[in-house]
């Protein structure tokens, strides 16, 4: 198949990955824990300002260490958003829990905080809560609700690095957050991710499960002469090249930010008076979220026009992409009860949402090309401009 013009994403180097790896491979240690993933920890403590990160083989896996950490069990609730990817909910299945899907806010997709407590009993442990895009859900709300139930709020921070809510990074506020680098994300090493521990009680445990159910963390550190199995645990820590890429990346954190500032900035310029005409949704940042710039969507006002969309876009070789497919109505989510309408905010956003070409190298004349494309996307022509269709976002 003849690649895409403009892909939807392109994983993009920030210059010293290859030299660092090379060092990684040179330094005779490529296992997890090496040099780079002590430095990878180093940095991430200090940059968030947290007690503990721990580098994972993937956000997935982060999640399924808090599940554990959690003492989740068969039996247990808890409550996720509909939408959202299939780790996020996957990783508590796993222990045995039943997963209970809320609805989404309709402005930043997030979960509806005002929807949580109805779906609270004395069976629910948790509380995951999606930062998507990278926006801040209602984390004040949250916290006091969990609060008030006794219940633990880890975040999925899959999108989130470097966002702010109420000026406090996102995945330093709930007990355990987690952290996605995998190669579309805004920080890269292919596959891996972070667990990050903010609840101090749970950094111990966290090292050990970790490494496979072993005290090998406090042996390495001479705090016991050797190392033992005590704990369930599996291997969720990746190998020193891949923590070489990802330190690479990090400390680029201002120049790969700025980038994706000013992709975003110019989609948000340059479709605004297109989408409100039209009533295409756009990503909505509430004044007391910062984001970190990780995507742009679309919301068409329909499934016929997203589908529309992606093909007018292919035919100018530009690839778009969609996610995600409500959980609750998903084969799995199904088996835990799910049915049409449970979350139809979820229901309706899955179908027309639409994410725009998005990387760190993408430059502007590409960008202007995807602009160009969307605005040119006839059966959303407004009645005046039926005679002449062809309209620019700046007229
Ligand atoms: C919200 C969310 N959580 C978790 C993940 C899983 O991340 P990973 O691929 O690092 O396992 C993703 C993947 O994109 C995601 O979007």
């Amino acid at each position: 198949m003849k690649p895409y013009d403009i892909p939807f994403n392109k994983p993009c180097l920030a210059g010293n990955e290859l030299r660092y790896i090379a060092e990684a491979i040179a330094a005779g240690h490529s296992a997890g824990d090496g040099q780079f993933t002590r430095r990878c920890h180093h940095w991430l403590e200090q940059e968030l300002g947290v007690g503990k990160a721990l580098l994972t083989t993937s956000c997935t896996h982060a999640l399924e260490m808090a599940a554990i950490l959690l003492n989740v069990r068969p039996g247990d609730e808890v409550i996720v958003p509909a939408f959202t990817f299939v780790s996020t909910v996957n990783a508590f299945v796993l222990r045995g829990a039943t997963p209970v899907f809320v609805d989404i806010r309709p402005d930043t997709l997030n979960l509806d905080e005002t929807l949580i407590e109805s779906h609270i009993t004395p069976r629910t442990r948790a509380i995951l809560a999606v930062h998507y895009a990278g926006v801040g859900c209602e984390m004040d709300a949250i916290a006091g609700i969990a609060a008030r139930h006794g219940l633990t709020v880890v975040e999925d921070n899959a999108h989130g690095l470097f966002g702010k809510y109420r000026g406090r990074l996102l995945g330093t506020i709930g007990a355990l957050a987690t952290q996605s680098f995998h190669e579309t994300k805004n920080f890269i090493c292919g596959e891996g991710g972070a667990l990050i521990v903010n609840d101090a009680q749970y950094t111990e445990r966290a090292e050990i499960i970790r490494e496979k159910g072993t005290n090998r963390s406090r042996f390495f550190r001479g705090q016991v002469d050797k190392y033992t199995w005590v704990d369930i645990g599996s291997s969720y820590l990746p190998s020193d090249i891949l923590a070489a890429f990802l330190l690479a990346q990090l400390e680029c954190r201002a120049q790969i930010q700025e980038k994706r500032r000013r992709i975003w900035e110019r989609y948000a310029e340059c479709l605004a008076v297109w989408a409100a005409e039209r009533g295409v949704g756009l990503p909505f940042v509430p004044a007391w979220c910062e984001q970190p710039y990780h995507m742009f969507y679309l919301v068409l006002p329909s499934l016929e026009h997203r589908q529309g969309m992606i093909e007018h876009l292919k035919r100018q070789s530009i690839l778009s992409a969609f996610h995600y497919q409500p959980l609750h109505l998903s084969e799995m989510g199904r088996q835990f009860g799910g049915k049409s309408g449970d979350c139809p905010v979820t229901e309706s956003v899955s179908d027309r949402l639409l994410r725009l070409p998005f990387y760190n190298d993408l430059n502007e004349s590409a960008q202007m090309t995807v602009i160009e494309a969307v605005t040119h996307y006839r059966g959303l022509e407004l009645d005046s401009e039926t005679v002449s269709p062809r309209h620019s976002a700046s007229s």
